[in-house]
C-alpha cells in the first residue's frame, strides 16, 4: 500500500513518499530503464549488446565519459588502470587491524574511505584532472582491495598485482593465486565474471547510487561518496541479496530440497521471509539482466562443477513462483541476483565475497553518477523534508517531578 501524506512548508507543498517511489531527485543521462518493458540501456546501448560484445573496462569508460571509446582512448584508459592497481604499502597494513573473520564489505568500504588520506589531491570535487585520477584509482584499486580483504580472511599472503593481466584476470589471480605457484586464469571464467560486472555496472538511482549522489551533494569527494555507496550496498535488500539467495538455497537443500514448502512459507508473509532474488522496485515484468545470467549459469556451472543441486532448487523455485498467483499479482520476477550467487560459488568465491563482487561491478556507475551530479548546475545539497508526527510544544519538567 502507498502511505500518503503531505504538509505545507515555507517552500510549498511537501509530499510524503517513503522510499522515493515516485520522487525524482535528479536529471540523468547515464542509464535508461523501462521497468514494464524490461529494458535497460547504458548511455543508449542495450544491456544485451554490451554483455555480449563489450568488456567491463570499456563499459566503465562508456558510463563515465558518455561515449564508447576509440581504440586509442580505451588503450589509454586500460593502461592507466594497470598503472594504479598497487596499494600503498601503508594501506596494506590497514588490513591487519581487522579481525580475521571480518566481513569483506566493511573492510572494503573502510579501505576506500582511507584512499582520501593517501591521495589528498582528491579532496576538491571540482578539480577535474584529479577527479579523472581518482576515478582511475578507484577502478584499479578496488579489485586489489577486494582480493586483499579475502586473502586476509583466509590467512593467505597478499600478492602484488600482475599488470600484464587485464582487470578481471588480475583480480582472479590476486584472489585465488598463491605466491610460489603460477595461477592460470581460466578464460571462460574470466569472461563470465567480466560479463557479470557489465550487468551490474549501473542501474540509475538505486539505493547505493542515490547514496553516492546524496553524500556527494554535500561536495564530499569521490572516495568518501563511493565508500558510503559500498555501505548502502551491504544491505540484504540491495547488494546483500546475492549472498542471501545462496543462503536461502542452501537452507532449502538442508530441508530435503523442499522448495514447495519454502514458497508456502514466503506466501505467509512472515516478517523477514522473502523469496530472495525475487522482486524489484522498477522491473515489474522481467529483469533483462536476470535473463542473461540465467542463460549463462547452466554452462559455467556445468563446466566448473559444484552447484548442480542448488541450481536445480533455484530452477524449481523460479518455476513455482512464476506459476503462482501470489507472485504474479505482485509482479515478482527473478532479479539479476537470483542466479549470480550460484555462478560465484561455482567459481570458488565464498558467500561473503558475493556482495564485494557486486561492488566491483557497480563502481563505474557510482563514479559516473558522482561526476554527473558534480557537473550539474542544478545540483543542490540533498536535503529531504519530513512530515512531523511528534508532540506539539510542551514545557520542560524538572527531573524530580517526572
Ligand atoms: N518475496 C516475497 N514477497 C515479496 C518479495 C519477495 N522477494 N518482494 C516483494 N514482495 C511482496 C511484499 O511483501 C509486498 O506484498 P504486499 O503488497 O502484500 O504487502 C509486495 O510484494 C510489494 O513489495 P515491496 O517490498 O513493497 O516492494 P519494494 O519495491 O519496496 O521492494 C525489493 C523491492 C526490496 C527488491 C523487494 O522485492 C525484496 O525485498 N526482494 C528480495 C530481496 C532482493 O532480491 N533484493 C535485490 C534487489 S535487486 C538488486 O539490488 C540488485
Amino acid at each position: 500500500g502507498v502511505r500518503l501524506g503531505s504538509m505545507l512548508s515555507e517552500t510549498g507543498l511537501v509530499t510524503l513518499d517513503p522510499g522515493f517511489v515516485n520522487t525524482g531527485a535528479c536529471r540523468s543521462g547515464i542509464t535508461y530503464i523501462d521497468g514494464d518493458a524490461g529494458i535497460l540501456r547504458y548511455r543508449g546501448y542495450p544491456i544485451e549488446q554490451l554483455a555480449e560484445r563489450s568488456t567491463f573496462v570499456e563499459v566503465g569508460y562508456l558510463l563515465i565519459y558518455g561515449e564508447l571509446p576509440t581504440r586509442q582512448q580505451l588503450g589509454r584508459f586500460a593502461e592507466q588502470i594497470h598503472r594504479h592497481t598497487l596499494l600503498h604499502e601503508d594501506l596494506k597494513h590497514f588490513f591487519d587491524g581487522f579481525p580475521a573473520d571480518a566481513h569483506p564489505m566493511p573492510v572494503l568500504s573502510s579501505a576506500v574511505s582511507a584512499l582520501s588520506t593517501f591521495y589528498q589531491n582528491s579532496l576538491d570535487p571540482f578539480d577535474e584532472p584529479n577527479v579523472d585520477l581518482s576515478s582511475v584509482r578507484l577502478m584499479a584499486k578496488v579489485p586489489t582491495i577486494a582480493a586483499y580483504a579475502y586473502k586476509k580472511s583466509i590467512g593467505q599472503p597478499m600478492l602484488y598485482p600482475d599488470n600484464s593481466l587485464g582487470l578481471v584476470e588480475n583480480f582472479l589471480r590476486l584472489t585465488f593465486g598463491l605466491p610460489a605457484e603460477t595461477y592460470e586464469v581460466d578464460p571462460e571464467m574470466a569472461r563470465t565474471l567480466d560479463m557479470l560486472f557489465i550487468l551490474h555496472a549501473d542501474h540509475e538511482q538505486n539505493c547505493s547510487t542515490s547514496t553516492v549522489r546524496m553524500v556527494g551533494s554535500a561536495q564530499a569527494n569521490l572516495f568518501a561518496s563511493v565508500s558510503a555507496g559500498i555501505n548502502a550496498l551491504f544491505g540484504p535488500l540491495h547488494g546483500g541479496a546475492n549472498a542471501a539467495v545462496l543462503e536461502m538455497l542452501e537452507s532449502i537443500r538442508d530441508d530435503h530440497g523442499n522448495a514447495d514448502g519454502f514458497v508456502a512459507k514466503v506466501k505467509d508473509q512472515k516478517p523477514g521471509v522473502r523469496l530472495m532474488g525475487f522482486g524489484h522496485r522498477v522491473y515489474k515484468n522481467y529483469d533483462p539482466r536476470a535473463a542473461i545470467v540465467r542463460d549463462a549459469a547452466g554452462g559455467i556451472i556445468d563446466k566448473l562443477g559444484g552447484g548442480d543441486e542448488l541450481l536445480d532448487i533455484a530452477r524449481r523455485l523460479e518455476e513455482l513462483a512464476l506459476g503462482d498467483d501470489y507472485f504474479i499479482e505482485r509482479k515478482l520476477y527473478p532479479n539479476v541476483d537470483f542466479y549470480t550467487g550460484l555462478i560465484y560459488k561455482a567459481m570458488g568465491f565464498p558467500t561473503e565475497m558475493f556482495t564485494v563482487l557486486f561492488a566491483i561491478g557497480r563502481l563505474p556507475g557510482w563514479i559516473a553518477h558522482w561526476r554527473e551530479m558534480i557537473d550539474d548546475p542544478d545540483t543542490r545539497i540533498a536535503r529531504p523534508r519530513q512530515v512531523y508526527t511528534g508532540p506539539a510544544q510542551r514545557d520542560f519538567v524538572a527531573i524530580g517531578e517526572r
